[in-house]
């Protein structure tokens, strides 16, 4: 059976889930442009644009509220 690349959503602790929002991220930009040589090739633009990276992070908070929402918000 092929190995899933997002089994669950349930993480250990908030930072274990900050660490998947950007995984999936991060995997939704290598989906959409899957050559390696063209993210290279891109990453400083974007690493060196404040706006590029507040982008980045909304992203990222996107992804984390869903995660957080999936935990419970850790309440335990
Ligand atoms: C590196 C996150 C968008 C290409 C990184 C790193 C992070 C990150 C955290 C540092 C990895 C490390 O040093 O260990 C994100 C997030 C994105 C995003 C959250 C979008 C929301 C993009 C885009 C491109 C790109 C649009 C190019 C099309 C790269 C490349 C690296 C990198 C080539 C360096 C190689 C690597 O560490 O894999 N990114 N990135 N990223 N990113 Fe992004």
């Amino acid at each position: 059976m092929m190995t899933s690349w997002l089994p669950s959503l349930i993480t250990e602790t908030p930072e274990a889930g900050y660490e998947l929002a950007v995984k999936l991220s991060r995997l939704a930009v290598k989906l959409t442009q899957p050559d390696a040589e063209m993210r290279e090739q891109l990453r400083p633009d974007y690493a060196e644009d404040a706006d590029s990276l507040i982008a980045v992070s909304q992203v990222v908070a996107t992804h984390f509220a869903t995660v957080a929402a999936a935990n419970n918000y850790w309440r335990g």
